[in-house]
């Protein structure tokens, strides 16, 4: 049954039990009324007789009696009337007295009274064959003597008729009001419902309410719509996420909004070769593989710094160049920095600075003024840069990384309603760490700036909750996940990056048997070689000098690996103008030397160091060729290499070996973990990885492919766009409700 239905039957049933008690209670009073009213017409008809009664109070005048009688009786209400003297004899009846209401039957009745000799009117209901009567000894007094009595019979056949008249009246009264109240319930509830259905939809549509009752609740109701439409779009799209449907979660939640992308490193750089031509490399950096992707899907434009010797060549008057090359899905704004800017904001603040600063590798950073005033101006040569680009005042812009830690605030004091989210792709140190930094203050009310703040784990989230707690006034809210700044939210989250899923360089390079034929035989191996591999900047931070030092250790203690095992690192040179990166050089150089130079016979040499950039397609085919990957990062926010490497297996072989220190291990977790800094175990996983057998290869491999294929790098970017629409729709529907209570300030 219907609620609507329940409450009315309810409410029938409840009708109908007050209108039998008000009947009840009518019929009772009314009955009691007529009865009375009877009395006194019987007393009064007698009382008005009594003069003639008296006179002819005898026997012997029975028919003076009986005319008198006769003329009490010509009240139509009284049917009959009789006279009993005081010994209850007949003295005169009227024509039509019911025999069985005879002076001896009253004398019966007077008799079962309590006090029988003081005679007093009596009356009693009796019922005939034509209906009820009330029969009324009335006494005829005459000075102190009681002569006898005269009865009447008196017809109450009309109060059971008014009875039913009555109750006919109150069941129809009752009828009406059933149907009445109903009828106003239903179209109250109606009216109701279209309000409170109307308010919500204005709530649901981000619009503020019109009746104040419903404030305490926009805040719930707002929730839940937001989680509905999360939900349906994670239901109706079947949970996987690709460049479609980015792109509709785009159109839907922030209604196409052109996406601007502000990273320091671009996306292709086009480099002079020595014989004039014009070469497009793309750059070694996981957060170039991550974007990209995400770029295609959404179009937009990507600010970057044009550093290629012929970038300057190839944009057009604008600084923009459409790309990719050949298919010009999005542009690339390119921003030129002075050789003391690069050298200040790039070398020095971001990288001699913030990138030692976050993380833990036994680097030390420096921080001096004049970088710091390299990176200050940079950074608003970017917000320059990002207002020239956006088409609309609510932009949505996404920006990347340590080196523009200053921009969220500046692009918030130009754009007030943008929505700037920001990504910290590196990790974020602990509190007393980051307070190293001299412009600790600046760097966090720069991105606090920001709508979102990413990092990509929880314990980065944690870390920068504290720096904050710690050296700015701000409310932190823990419940929401986000620090509260002169009335404005900032929500930290942790977004883990991924790969586009499939990886594009999958599908042009050869399947994994002749990739593995290619490099062998490039290399000059036998065919039943076994081949590790490791790819990376030559970064201090990726842990490749303990790379090489484990795969000493494992042919130290397993022999057996000599002369069969390789290792190939693919180590692209990185910030050499830094000191610090130039020792590494060298040192990783050195290494590879010294274990070559140890283990090496008859041409056999362990380590094969490749120092040179590498195309992402050359890459790719190493990582199908090989037995296993080692990823030794000492400290590192994701690395995306890791993933590479499970991406490329689609032949579900191969082993990794991945740095407990990685953001990758927390969502990799088939892979052999490892502490790069321990050797024995490092070595260990080593030899695992190249005794593994087949079958528990694919298993680990088909595990993780199965995971980078839903968390990919749309969902990452999907997800960021999502919670940034929900920030848009809130802010609007602040931004109304505060016009709306305060349209004076507003104005
Ligand atoms: C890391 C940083 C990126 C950077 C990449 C390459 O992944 O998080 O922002 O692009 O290294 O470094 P580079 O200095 O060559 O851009």
């Amino acid at each position: 049954m219907s609620p609507a239905l329940r409450f009315v039957v309810g409410l029938v049933l409840g009708l109908a039990l007050l209108t039998w008690g008000a009947f009840v209670l009518v019929q009772t009073t009314t009955r009691e009324w007529i009865e009375k009213d009877v009395r006194l017409r019987a007393e009064l008809a007698v009382a008005g007789a009594r003069q003639a009664l008296s006179v002819n109070w005898r026997s012997d005048r029975s028919t003076e009696l009986r005319e008198i009688l006769t003329d009490i009786t010509r009240d139509d209400r009284i049917m009959a009337a009789a006279a009993c003297d005081s010994d209850f004899y007949r003295l005169a009846q009227t024509a039509g007295f019911p025999p069985r209401f005879n002076c001896d039957w009253i004398a019966d009745q007077v008799r079962n009274l309590a006090n029988p000799t003081v005679p007093a009117s009596w009356h009693q209901t009796e019922s005939l064959p034509g209906g009820p009567v009330m029969v009324s000894a009335m006494p005829v007094p005459d000075s102190d003597l009681i002569l006898g009595f005269v009865v009447l019979v008196h017809d109450l056949s009309f109060a059971a008729r008014r009875e039913t008249s009555t109750r006919q009246f109150i069941l129809l009264a009752f009828a009406f009001l059933a149907v009445a109240a109903s009828m106003t319930t239903i179209i109250v509830a109606r009216l109701t419902s279209r309000s409170w259905s109307e308010e919500i939809r204005r709530l649901a549509r981000g619009e503020a309410p019109r009746g104040p009752e419903f404030r305490p609740i926009l805040r719930d109701v707002r929730e839940l719509v937001e989680r509905m439409m999360v939900e349906k779009e994670t239901e109706s799209e079947g949970g996987a996420w690709t460049p479609q449907r980015l792109k509709s979660t785009l159109t839907r939640h922030l209604h196409g909004e052109r996406v601007v992308i502000v990273a320091n490193r671009e996306p292709y750089i086009h480099e002079r070769q020595p014989d004039g031509s014009i070469k497009v490399v793309h750059p070694a950096s996981g957060l170039v593989t991550a974007l990209e992707p995400v770029m295609q899907a959404c179009s937009g434009v990507w600010i970057a710094h044009g550093g290629g010797s012929a970038d300057r060549d190839t944009v057009d008057r604008n600084d923009r160049i459409s790309v990719p090359p050949g298919e010009n899905t999005y542009f690339v704004r390119r921003v030129w920095l002075e050789k003391e800017e690069e050298r200040g904001y790039y070398y020095g603040f971001s990288n001699e600075g913030l990138w030692p600063l976050c993380h833990i590798a036994d680097a030390r950073p420096t921080f001096n003024t004049e970088d710091w005033q390299q990176y200050q101006a940079v950074n608003r040569k970017f917000a320059d840069a990002v207002c020239a680009e956006v088409d609309s005042e609510d932009p949505i812009i996404l920006v990347q990384d340590y080196h523009f830690a200053l921009l969220p605030r500046l692009i918030r004091e130009r754009l007030p309603r943008a929505t700037v989210i920001s990504f910290w792709h590196i990790p974020w140190p602990n509190s007393e760490r980051f307070g190293i930094c001299p412009w600790r203050r600046e760097l966090l009310e720069g991105m606090l700036g920001s709508s979102i703040i990413g990092f990509h784990t929880q314990i980065h989230c944690n870390n920068f909750f504290d720096s904050v707690d710690r050296f700015l006034e701000t409310r932190i809210d823990r419940e929401q996940n986000a620090v509260v700044q002169h009335g404005r939210a900032t929500l930290v989250r942790s977004y883990p990056i991924s790969l586009e899923w499939p990886v594009r360089w999958v599908k042009s390079i050869p399947s994994a048997a002749e990739c593995r034929a290619g490099v062998l035989n490039e290399l000059g191996l036998p065919t039943d070689a076994l081949l590790g591999v490791g790819v990376d900047r030559l970064d201090y931070t990726k842990g490749v000098e303990e790379r090489l030092l484990a795969v000493e250790r494992l042919l130290e203690r397993h022999p057996e690996f000599l002369g069969r095992f390789r290792f190939v690192q693919l180590a692209a040179p990185s910030r050499t103008l830094i000191e610090r990166y130039r020792r590494l050089n060298e040192t990783v150089e050195l290494v590879a030397a010294r274990i070559n130079e140890r283990f090496g016979k008859n041409g056999y040499k362990p380590i094969l160091l490749f120092r040179s950039h590498h195309e992402p397609s050359n890459i790719f085919r190493f990582y199908r060729a090989a037995d296993l990957c080692y990823v030794s990062s000492l400290h590192d926010g994701m690395n995306l290499v890791a993933k590479e490497f499970v991406a490329a297996r689609d032949d579900d072989r191969g082993v990794l070996i991945l740095s407990q220190f990685t953001g990758a291990a927390r969502e990799l977790t088939e892979a052999l973990i490892v502490n790069p800094y321990d050797l024995e175990e490092a070595s260990s996983a080593l030899a695992g990885a190249l005794t593994m057998t087949p079958n528990e290869q694919r298993e680990r491999m088909r595990s993780m492919r199965a995971y980078l294929a839903e968390f990919n790098v749309y969902r990452w970017a999907g997800r960021m766009l999502v919670d940034a629409a929900r920030i848009r729709r809130r802010e609007r529907l602040s931004g109304r409700i505060s016009e709306r209570l305060s349209p004076a300030a507003s104005a």
